[in-house]
């Protein structure tokens, strides 16, 4: 493991993690609010943050430094319908929108926020979190300690995807 960032993850509301899903995820998009997802209200969204507990010192250039938003994902009760998941419907939560700034990459903002997801799926009880995964993040998912559920399918203007899992049921059961 290379050294941390110290960061602290915290939830959002769906507006506050907009502007980052533009620059990170959508920037074909016109604008940071054409960055929304048709559930990102629902009652049970989760909007997780993370912010940069420091900046100047590590060798990032980070506008403001301190308390600056680096990272965000999001997590829905979605139940995968592509793959036929190895654990019951409400036993999953689904990991959307997630990405870094790239100032940041390689320094642990996103394993972070797979930490505090992770956190918030045990919390609710279920067992699985699981993601329809980009290609250039596949390495990073696997480092997390995901896994493949399926072969590559495509995904219209973003390109080339897998679904993935991390079995967070203690001890392990999933066989995923
Ligand atoms: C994928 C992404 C979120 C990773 O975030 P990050 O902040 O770089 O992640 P971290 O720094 O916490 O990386 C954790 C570990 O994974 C490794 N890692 C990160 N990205 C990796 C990749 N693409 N391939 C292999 N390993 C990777 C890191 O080197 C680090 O390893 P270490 O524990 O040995 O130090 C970020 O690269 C990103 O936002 N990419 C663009 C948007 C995107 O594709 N999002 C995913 C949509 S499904």
């Amino acid at each position: 493991m290379t050294s941390r960032l110290p960061v602290h993850v915290k939830r959002l509301v769906s507006q506050e993690v907009q502007e980052l899903r533009h620059r990170v995820l959508w920037p074909h998009k016109p604008h940071p609010e054409a960055c929304v997802i048709d559930i990102d209200k629902a009652p049970h969204a989760i909007h997780l943050g993370a912010f940069a507990d420091a900046g100047e010192g590590w060798g990032i250039d980070l506008p403001n430094h301190q308390g600056q938003l680096v990272g965000a994902c999001s997590l829905f009760d979605q139940h995968c319908t592509r793959v036929d998941v190895p654990w019951n419907e409400g036993e999953g939560l689904r990991l959307r929108v997630m990405g870094t700034l790239p100032e940041v990459r390689g320094w642990g903002a996103g394993a972070a926020l797979i930490a505090r997801a992770a956190e918030e799926v045990r919390a609710q009880g279920r067992v699985a979190l699981w993601c329809d995964a980009r290609e250039v993040a596949f390495g990073f998912y696997e480092r997390m300690g995901f896994v493949f559920l399926n072969d590559t399918y495509d995904i219209p203007d973003i390109g080339p995807h897998r679904t993935m899992a991390l079995d967070l049921s203690s001890p392990p059961h999933l066989n995923l």
